[in-house]
């Protein structure tokens, strides 16, 4: 069985070698695929948790770093690009290597206890969310810095994994210059395009033009949305930008990406 597993993808990675794509296998043929036994982690789980009432969970998976060099070979860390780990539902969350290797997170695919593979997203008002096949999460036990970042870089409903440039150029406004506006993408990429697109990049949970929305909305009705969505719209299931950042920062992140969406 396990012969012919590894048969079956090497296989699979000659043909898709240069499409930079894998779609991960189940965890019982990943097991055999690394050859390495899943072993557990705890964290203060980011979508149930608020900041005064933490909630840990017990997962069970495997290292991400062990899966990413079994899946694009040894250099995967060195690659010019992030990973980006696409869901089911369409989000896709970048994350740089030099991350990885900082913290080293793991792809989980159970509970250590044994209940439901699910969360409830209290900052998304959704119940009951499965976080299978697979979801990326970070000891943020161990590395207290991560407790600020929320529930950013914990993408769940994984199947596949594709390597993609830090910043492609259709993600540079009208041909204006690139290093302009580093800053302004990665804020666009981190905290919008997991779910929307702007020209044609980004997640497909919500794949409209942000830059074509944004232009619809004048700036005062801009921030006010994506700093507090279910202010606007009850129940919205749009999350607001990170709301463990101060408020200053909060609205500061919000009119650059204005700013930025405004310049296509
Ligand atoms: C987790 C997914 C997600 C993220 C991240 C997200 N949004 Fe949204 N967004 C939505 C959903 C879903 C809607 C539809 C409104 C609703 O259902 O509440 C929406 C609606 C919008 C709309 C209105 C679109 C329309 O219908 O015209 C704009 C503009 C928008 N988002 C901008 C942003 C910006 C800017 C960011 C980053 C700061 C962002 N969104 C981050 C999911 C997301």
């Amino acid at each position: 069985m396990i012969k012919l597993n590894l048969i079956a993808f090497y296989i699979l990675t000659i043909f898709s070698s240069t499409a930079f794509a894998h779609t991960l296998p189940s965890p019982e043929k990943l097991e055999d695929l690394i050859n390495n036994r899943p072993s557990s982690i705890k964290v203060y789980e980011p979508h149930m948790s608020k900041a005064m009432h933490p909630i840990e969970v017990e997962y069970v998976g495997f290292p991400a770093e062990v899966v990413l060099s079994k899946v694009f070979g040894p250099a995967w860390g060195s690659v010019d690009g992030d990973y980006e780990f696409r869901a089911l539902d369409g989000y896709a969350s970048r994350v740089s290597p030099s991350l990885i290797k900082k913290y080293h997170p793991y792809l989980v695919f159970q509970r250590k206890d044994g209940r439901a593979f699910k969360v409830e997203n209290v900052h998304q008002h959704q119940k009951d969310i499965s976080l299978g096949p697979y979801y990326l999460v970070w000891d943020n036990a161990k590395h207290k810095e991560l407790l600020q970042e929320g529930s950013y870089g914990w993408p769940y409903q994984i199947n596949e994994i594709v390597i993609s440039h830090t910043i492609p150029e259709a993600l540079v406004p009208n041909k204006k210059d690139k290093d302009a506006f580093i800053k302004e993408i990665k804020l666009t990429q981190k905290y919008c395009l997991t779910c929307h697109q702007l020209n044609g990049l980004g997640g497909s949970k919500y794949p409209n033009d942000l830059s074509e929305s944004a232009k619809k909305m004048g700036e005062s009705e801009f921030i006010e949305w994506v700093t507090s969505p279910d202010k606007v719209k009850e129940n919205s299931t749009m999350p607001a930008i990170n709301k463990r950042l101060p408020e200053k920062e909060r609205h500061e992140i919000a009119l650059e990406i204005y700013h930025y969406l405004m310049a296509f």
